[in-house]
């Protein structure tokens, strides 16, 4: 009986710890970053090189093991949602030359506000998503996506857009969340 007391009040500990250990980490990134502003949610682990050239704008949220290569410069926007195992790079190789891996090739890339971004897409070099844009799972976005376009494929092409209301607010966010499906109770 002491023994299993022990041994939860244990796994307790080791969670508790590492819960404080994800946080610290959490907070370690967002002072690296150029900006970041309030309400940004990053669900460990998130992994960023080159944190310092790295915006993130109010409530976006980053699922766990999106990977962001900062270093030509990325600027995320607000409320954007970033599915997990994503990939958003603004630097790449010069394959041109014969000692490619001493070459470095930045673009910036552009996330404006309200974008969702599917789990595992990529968002190559230069590329521009435009604000309230969809990029479905998968995807690989290799040129500039339009404000408010659904994209999907390889490489990621506009299959639909989204309505839009007519002094340019998304329709779907006004009013209150809407819940098609009930959730199962817990
Ligand atoms: C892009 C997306 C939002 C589209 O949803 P939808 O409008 O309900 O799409 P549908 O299922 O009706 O599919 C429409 C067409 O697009 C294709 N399609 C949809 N998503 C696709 C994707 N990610 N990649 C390639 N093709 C896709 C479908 O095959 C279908 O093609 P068809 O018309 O030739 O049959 C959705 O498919 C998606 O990728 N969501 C991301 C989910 C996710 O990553 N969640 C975790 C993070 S929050």
């Amino acid at each position: 009986m002491i023994k299993l007391l022990v041994r939860r009040w244990v796994s307790r500990l080791a969670l508790l710890l590492s819960d404080w250990a994800d946080q610290a980490r959490e907070q370690r990134l967002k002072r690296a970053m150029h900006k970041c502003g309030p309400a940004v949610q990053l669900y460990w682990p998130v992994i960023v090189a080159g944190p310092e050239a790295l915006d993130i704008g109010e409530g976006t949220s980053i699922a766990p093991f999106v990977h962001v290569w900062a270093g030509g410069r990325v600027i995320i926007g607000s409320h954007c949602m970033i599915g997990a195992h994503a990939a958003i790079t603004s630097l790449t190789h010069d394959y041109l030359q014969p000692e490619m891996h001493r070459t470095m090739v930045a673009k910036p890339v552009v996330i404006e506000d309200e974008v969702w971004i599917g789990s595992h897409a990529v968002i190559l070099p230069g590329v521009t998503i435009g604000r309230g844009a969809v990029v479905g799972a998968g995807s690989v976005v290799t040129h500039d996506v339009p404000p408010y376009g659904i994209v999907v494929g390889i490489p990621a092409r506009v299959k639909a857009t989204r309505p839009t209301a007519p002094e340019g607010r998304l329709s779907c966010n006004s009013g209150p969340p809407r819940v098609d499906t009930p959730l199962p109770s817990p």
